[in-house]
């Protein structure tokens, strides 16, 4: 059988790594970044660049958009200069070469907000008196956005545009807001007992995005394990695309 051909821009990072390193037997996983992944064959090249990265598109099924400077406190120009450029070239680049699907990957600081408000900010800390795991509301997916600095903003920012791209030029557009995927994959503090989601977790929730129907238009997702203090709403992902996550972050308690 022909494999898919996936392309995973900024392959060379920690979640880009994970994933070519779980994905790269069963489709046939290539990579763009400004360096080269030791897993996958990779285009160096800057996603800021549209011309540069073009070559990195043609003949591509699906694509992983993970490019981007992940620094959640980042200024706003850094911001202009990198994130929203990187992001609005993917997707022009993905529909120019006919890319049938594009999975962003977005962050829980699309609704980071959210944790400056209890229940959620007690849980961040760690202090969980009075509170019952299973009685805390969960934020879901189709709450207003709340982002939390223009990191945040440039996330709802890609999910937008990859709903513009959908409806206009019917491309399939995934977002995965990510809680926490760290080099350990165990949480480190308080709040990763929370937001944690482990390697495996992740590369079923990605897997599972690149096998859902292409009628699947547009889905966004939390990613996230199964953790007992979990806040973020995960029933869409099982209905949409089947993610079941198998970890809990209590293990490590
Ligand atoms: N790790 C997490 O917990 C987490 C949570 C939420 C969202 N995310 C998002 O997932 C993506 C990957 O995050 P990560 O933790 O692997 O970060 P990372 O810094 O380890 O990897 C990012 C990769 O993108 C590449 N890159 C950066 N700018 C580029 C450009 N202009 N052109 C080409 N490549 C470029 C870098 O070289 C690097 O290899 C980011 O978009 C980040 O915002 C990560």
């Amino acid at each position: 059988m022909v494999k898919k051909k996936i392309l995973i821009t900024g392959v060379s990072g920690l979640v880009g790594s994970v994933l070519a390193v779980a994905l790269k037997d069963e489709y046939e996983v290539t990579g763009v970044d400004l360096e080269n992944s030791i897993y996958v064959p990779t285009i160096k090249a800057d996603c800021t660049i549209l011309e540069n990265i073009m070559p990195a598109f043609s003949g591509i099924d699906m694509v992983i958009d993970l490019a981007s400077n992940p620094d959640q406190y980042s200024k706003w120009e850094v911001i202009h200069d990198i994130n929203l450029k990187c992001t609005s070239n993917v997707l022009e680049a993905a529909k120019e070469c006919g890319v049938k699907r594009v999975i962003f990957a977005s962050s829980n600081h699309a609704t980071g907000m959210h944790e400056f408000d209890w229940p959620y900010s007690q849980i961040i800390e760690g202090d969980y008196a009075g509170l019952k795991s299973n009685q805390i509301p969960l934020i879901s997916t189709d709450m207003p956005v709340r982002p939390d600095g223009p990191y945040g903003i440039a996330k709802v920012f890609g999910e937008a545009a990859g709903k513009f791209y959908s409806d206009q030029y019917g491309l399939s557009s995934l977002s995965v807001r990510i809680g926490t995927l760290n080099a350990e994959g165990k949480p480190i503090n308080h709040r990763q007992f929370a937001t944690l989601i482990s390697h495996s977790d992740l590369v079923q929730l990605f897997r599972k995005c690149i096998q859902a129907p292409l009628t699947l238009k547009y889905g966004i997702y939390y990613g996230v394990s199964n953790n007992k203090w979990r806040f973020w709403d995960i029933k869409n992902s099982e209905s949409d695309i089947g993610y079941k996550p198998q970890d809990n972050a209590e293990i490590w308690r």
